[in-house]
């Protein structure tokens, strides 16, 4: 019996044969000799199957294969410089587990929409593989990084009573008898672990019922948030800057093949290393008002807005000190100048937008029971939050980064829609 291994193992068994269970992504032949492209999810191989060296029925069954049939195939792994994997299996036995008919998705052009009709399928093409390796390393390079940095994990609730990040986009359900939300943000949980932990971070899904449909946004994303006691607003811009350095040079690294299959400019990531630029708010309204755009001081931007910022730069960059007007109650203002909050959103360059919100937060209760008022947010769901100022407060900052908007930035991708296996949109919720 041939050894059991996976296309990416190929290499440490050279001359030797093996078995490789494998579905069929493309087939040729030239009369007397069969070609099929094999991939198993790790990789992507050729089998070469000759009519003069194998069993009738081996080639009659190599005929009968089609495009996504599943089999599990036998043969001698061969070094083959000329091939993209730089391996090639002569195929010596082949036992068909099931023959796909009609696949759906062919290689030529789908739209849009029936692509993402048979994302269940559409996840097995080469560049959707591709992008969802890249997510999972990103991932676990998010939590080397702050599993390195002494943040504990902590997992924020998902049904939440309040909201943290403004009331208009609540994703509203029912909890029994009283109203309940999906969590927008796990950051105000994540400041009450930070008093009990020191440094901490969450990774998981938030949701916000965003009635825009745009590039960007998604109904349900995942968000990673550290929070950090006895630390001030610089202090966090510095772990923001280092942290997606460490992110970016981990998919350099350890992504390579993927980056290439997805046709990735990678001279783009090259450069992605701290420290970032950084921009004040007004000088943000300065520039963009010298070139051409009438926003007035205390609006907020847009993505136009953002990508003329971001054009500047091939770095990200951190845009800080908005108006409080426009940003969440629970920000600290600027000591010296209380109409800016000490708060900084991280734009992505080449036009992917906000990847990271972050700010220092409020640790004066009296201030923060101004906020509440002025918010018309009702003290009785947030007595939690205000004990946390009650009993031993802190200066503490803290941000969350957008996973799938990273993993568009990172992949190259004009729409977060193929970032995340299934996405969740405005007018999308099958498969
Ligand atoms: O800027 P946001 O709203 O910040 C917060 O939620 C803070 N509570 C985070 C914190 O300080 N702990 O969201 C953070 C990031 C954005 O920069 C963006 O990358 C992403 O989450 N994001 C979305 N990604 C996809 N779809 C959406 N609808 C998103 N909304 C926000
Ligand atoms: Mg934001």
């Amino acid at each position: 019996m041939a050894n059991k291994t996976v296309i990416k193992g190929v290499k440490d068994h050279v001359g030797e044969s093996v078995v490789i269970g494998c579905w069929v992504n493309n087939k040729r032949s030239s009369g007397k000799i069969q070609f099929l492209q094999l991939r198993d999810g790790t990789g992507y191989i050729q089998g070469v199957v000759v009519k003069s060296e194998v069993e009738e029925e081996v080639w009659d069954a190599a005929k009968s294969l089609t495009q996504e049939s599943s089999l599990y195939v036998t043969g001698v792994i061969r070094e083959e410089p000329r091939s993209q994997s730089g391996y090639e299996m002569t195929v010596t036995g082949i036992e068909v587990l099931h023959l796909t008919e009609n696949y759906p998705i062919t290689p030529k052009e789908h739209g849009v929409d029936f692509l993402m009709d048979h994302r269940h399928l559409w996840l097995r093409s080469s560049k959707q593989r591709a992008i969802l390796v890249i997510r999972a390393e990103i991932i676990r390079a998010i939590q080397e990084y702050f599993d390195i940095n002494d943040f504990t994990l902590v997992d924020p609730p998902i049904l939440t009573p309040t909201s943290a990040e403004g009331t208009t986009n609540l994703f509203h359900t029912k909890y029994f008898d009283e109203d309940a939300y999906l969590t927008q943000s796990g950051q105000l949980y994540m400041e009450a672990a930070a008093m009990a932990l020191g440094r901490v971070y969450s990774f998981g899904p938030t949701f916000r019922a965003e009635k825009s449909k745009t590039r960007r946004h998604l109904i349900e994303f995942w968000m990673i948030e550290p929070e950090m006691a006895f630390t001030e607003h610089e202090e966090s811009l510095r772990v923001q800057e280092e942290f997606i350095t460490h992110v970016v040079q981990s998919v350099l690294k350890n992504c390579r093949t993927e980056l290439e299959a997805i046709g990735r400019d990678i001279s783009k990531l090259e450069n992605i290393k701290a420290p970032f630029p950084r921009i004040t708010y007004d000088d943000a309204i300065k520039f963009l008002n010298d070139h051409g755009f009438d926003i007035p001081w205390g609006e907020d931007f847009g993505a136009p807005h953002e990508t003329a910022i971001a054009e500047e730069y091939d770095k990200p960059v951190f845009i800080t000190n908005y108006p409080a007007g426009i940003k969440a109650f629970y920000m600290k203002p600027d000591p010296n100048r209380p109409e800016v909050v000490l708060c900084a959103d991280m734009i992505a360059p080449e036009g992917y937008g906000e990847i990271i919100g972050g700010s220092q937060r409020i640790d004066d209760p009296a201030l923060l029971e101004e906020r509440f008022k002025e918010h018309e947010l009702s003290l009785d769901t947030y007595k939690w939050y205000m004990d946390l100022r009650t009993y031993g407060s802190v200066p503490h900052s803290g941000f969350g980064l957008g996973l799938e908007r990273t993993v568009a930035w990172i992949c190259g991708l004009d729409h977060v829609r193929e970032t995340i296996p299934f996405p969740r949109m405005l007018y999308r919720l099958y498969p």
